[in-house]
């Protein structure tokens, strides 16, 4: 079980002291958005370099944005362990997802909630991590979206059914009160922004709902 905290959540001006905070975490969650995909504009490769060189745990780059096989590939090239990319805005996500592997990330494929999920259970194997996204992406501190837990399920029936290792992410709206349907909808990878960063004391939101994430394990 995985918390990935998101610092879309994090203070952009004091972007090493809340890295630092986050040093227990299992991966950092960096969320890149390009005004076209989403309704939002965060930053591109140069910030995501500086977060790569002063992280203290391995970069989860999320890409939010357009014509991702353009983009991708350098995302992976600046050393983030894991590149994911939406499958909505991707022209050959298979193809796409070797290339990242190639360079030496593990590949990540993101459906947001309107977008099924069927079309992948002959590909599993061709990612390292499948993002089902619990919100619409594009901003932080939204509601958790219910509704998106069967696909959730699927996938997992499906991994386990073919015997694969692929991690199944959610993102948007996790929290203490919402990350025990989504462990046990079959999640072992959580994105959590404002339960971490909002948080007093960001190591223990972390701990605790690494816990609950456990406690509620599939
Ligand atoms: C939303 C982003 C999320 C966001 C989650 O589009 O992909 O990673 O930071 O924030 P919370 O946890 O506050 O919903
Ligand atoms: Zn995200």
């Amino acid at each position: 079980m995985r918390i990935n905290p998101s610092i879309l959540s994090a203070d952009f001006v004091n972007m090493e002291r809340d890295l630092a905070r986050i040093d227990r975490a299992d991966f950092v969650h960096v969320d890149v958005m390009d005004n076209h995909f989403v309704p939002n504009l965060t930053f591109g490769p140069q910030m995501v370099q500086r977060v790569q060189a002063t992280s203290p745990v391995p970069l989860d780059v999320h890409l939010m944005i357009d014509d991702p096989e353009r983009w991708a590939p350098g995302y992976a090239e600046l050393g983030a362990a894991s590149v994911t990319f939406h499958a909505e805005a991707s022209s050959a996500p298979v193809a796409l997802a070797r290339r990242l592997r190639e360079i030496g990330a593990r590949a990540g494929v993101a459906v947001k909630p309107g977008t099924p999920v069927e079309w992948l259970f002959d590909e599993l194997d061709a990612f390292d991590q499948i993002l089902v996204m619990t919100v619409e992406p594009g901003f932080g501190g939204q509601s958790f979206l219910p509704e998106t837990m069967p696909k959730l399920r699927a996938l997992s029936a499906e991994a386990r059914r073919r015997g694969s290792s692929v991690w199944l992410q959610v993102d948007g709206g996790i929290s203490e009160s919402t990350i025990a349907q989504a462990a046990e909808a079959g999640a072992d990878t959580f994105v959590a922004g404002s339960a971490v960063f909002g948080a007093d004391d960001p190591d223990a939101a972390i701990a605790a709902l690494r816990e609950l994430a456990h406690r509620h394990r599939h």
